[in-house]
C-alpha cells in the first residue's frame, strides 16, 4: 500500500462471507425469539453503471447488484402480529398486520412492514399475516447503494416463501416499489428494487423502465483484469428528498412542453430542435440530460454486445464520463465531493468514472484496471485530504446475484 499524505491510507473492503453471515443470523434469531427461523433470505445493494435519473421518465438503466447484501431471518407465526428487530438497531417494532397503513411506520421498519402491506392483494381474505423477523445488513447506509431497497427485497423474498403467496419476481419488484413510494413516502423510480431482485451474477441488467422488462448484459470485469471501484464519499446528503422531487418535476415539465408522455418518447436525433421548444433554460437542460443519458445506455449496451468489455473499455469509459458530466452540468445533482472523487479517479487513470445513484452525496464508481484499484482509491483519498472533504470509503464488487433464499 502506498503511503498517503497525513497518513490517510485507503482501504478496499469486500462483503462478508455470505453463508457464515446467514448461519450466524439464524442463530441470533433463535436467541432473540426463542425458536429457530423458517429460513434466511437476502437481497443485494446495487450500483447503477449508467442510466441515471431516467427511471421515472420511462428510461433505460443498467444497474448491477453488488456483493454487499441485507439478510432477513424470519418465521411465520399463527397470529396477525408483525415483530421486527435488527442487529444494527435497538428499535423493537410490533404492529398488528391489519393496522399497517402508509406513513404510520417510521425508520427502517417501514421498509419491511411496507412490503407486507404492499403484498396484501396476494393474501387470501382469512389468512393471518403474523411473522417474526430479524434483520442484518451489510449494504453501506446512506451511500446511495440502495440499502433500503435491499431490505425491502429481502423481506419480499421472505414473505413470499413464508406465506406461499405465488408472486412472480416482477410482482415482488412492484410491491417493493409500492412499499418505498406509497408506504414509506419516498418517491423513487423503480431502478433500485428492480436491480435488487432481478440482477444475476456476472451480469449487468438492462432495465426498461417503461414496462420493467429486463435483459442480462454480460459485465464480466474480473476475467478481463478490470474492476469496478466503488467510493462512498460519505458526503452528507443534504436536501436529497426535496431536490429529487424537484428534478422529477422539471423532467415532467419538459415532457409536457414537448407534448410527449415522457422524455423516453423524444427522438435523440431531433433533440436540438426539440429543446428549442422549451422556454425555461433549466428545464431545457434537465431534458437534455434525460434524453442523452437514455441514448448513452443504448450506446453502452451496443458496445458490450460486440464482445468482451476489454476491447470496448475506452469507449465505455468515455460514456461513463459523459454521464457524470451531464449529471453535474445539466441535471445538477452532484456535490463537490462527488466531482472531486470523479476527477481524482480519472486523473489516476480510470477508464471512466461517474456518480451513481440519486446524487447529492453518496457514491461514485470508477472502471479501472484491477491492479490500479488500490492506487485509484489512494488518489481519491489524497484529493479528499487536500480539499478537507473527510474520509471516503472504498469497496470492490463483482456483479452479484439478486434476492433469494440463503438457507
Ligand atoms: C435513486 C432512486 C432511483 C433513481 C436514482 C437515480 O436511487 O431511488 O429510483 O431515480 O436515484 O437514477
Amino acid at each position: 500500500m502506498t503511503t498517503a499524505p497525513h497518513g490517510a491510507a485507503a482501504e478496499l473492503s469486500t462483503a462478508p462471507d455470505r453463508s457464515r453471515t446467514a448461519e450466524a443470523l439464524s442463530d441470533r434469531f433463535t436467541d432473540v425469539y426463542g425458536y429457530a427461523p423458517d429460513g434466511v433470505w437476502s437481497a443485494p445493494g446495487r450500483v447503477n453503471i449508467i442510466g441515471e435519473h431516467v427511471d421515472y421518465q420511462d428510461g433505460l438503466c443498467l444497474p448491477m447488484a453488488i456483493e454487499h447484501r441485507t439478510f432477513v431471518a424470519a418465521a411465520r407465526t399463527p397470529t396477525d402480529l408483525l415483530r421486527l428487530r435488527s442487529l444494527q438497531s435497538d428499535v423493537v417494532f410490533e404492529m398488528q398486520a391489519k393496522d399497517l397503513a402508509p406513513e404510520k411506520v417510521e425508520g427502517w421498519p417501514a421498509y419491511v412492514a411496507g412490503v407486507l402491506w404492499a403484498l396484501r392483494p396476494f393474501f387470501s381474505g382469512s389468512q393471518t399475516r403474523g411473522a417474526d423477523v430479524l434483520v442484518d445488513g451489510y449494504v453501506p447506509l446512506g451511500a446511495g447503494l440502495s440499502s433500503s431497497a435491499a431490505l425491502e427485497c429481502a423481506a419480499a423474498e421472505a414473505f413470499e416463501a413464508l406465506f406461499s403467496l405465488g408472486t412472480t419476481p416482477l410482482d415482488r419488484v412492484r410491491a417493493c416499489i409500492s412499499a418505498e413510494t406509497d408506504f414509506a413516502g419516498a418517491p423513487t423510480g423503480g431502478l433500485d428494487q428492480s436491480a435488487s431482485i432481478l440482477c444475476s451474477e456476472g451480469n449487468a441488467l438492462l432495465l426498461d423502465c417503461r414496462d420493467l422488462s429486463t435483459r442480462d448484459v454480460p459485465w464480466d470485469l474480473g476475467s478481463q483484469g478490470l474492476a469496478l471501484l466503488i467510493c462512498d464519499t460519505r458526503a452528507e446528503h443534504s436536501h436529497v428528498d426535496g431536490e429529487y422531487v424537484a428534478r422529477r418535476r422539471d423532467s415532467e415539465a419538459a415532457a409536457r412542453a414537448l407534448g410527449v408522455p415522457t422524455l423516453r418518447d423524444v427522438d435523440p436525433a431531433g433533440l436540438d430542435q426539440a429543446l428549442e421548444r422549451i422556454e425555461d433554460p433549466t428545464v431545457r437542460r434537465r431534458a437534455r440530460h434525460v434524453v442523452t443519458e437514455i441514448q448513452r445506455v443504448r450506446d453502452v449496451v451496443a458496445l458490450l454486445s460486440r464482445g468482451s468489455i476489454r476491447a470496448q473499455v475506452d469507449e465505455v469509459g468515455a460514456l461513463l464520463n459523459a454521464s457524470h458530466d451531464s449529471l453535474r452540468d445539466d441535471y445538477e445533482v452532484t456535490v463537490p465531493a462527488l466531482d472531486v472523487a470523479v476527477d481524482a479517479a480519472r486523473a489516476a487513470g480510470a477508464h471512466g468514472a461517474r456518480m451513481t445513484g440519486g446524487g447529492f452525496g453518496g457514491s461514485i464508481i470508477a472502471l479501472v484496471e484491477s491492479d490500479r484499484a488500490q492506487a485509484t482509491a489512494q488518489a481519491i483519498t489524497d484529493a479528499f485530504v487536500e480539499q478537507d472533504l473527510g474520509t471516503p470509503e472504498f469497496f470492490v464488487s463483482l456483479p452479484a446475484d439478486g434476492a433469494g433464499q440463503e438457507r
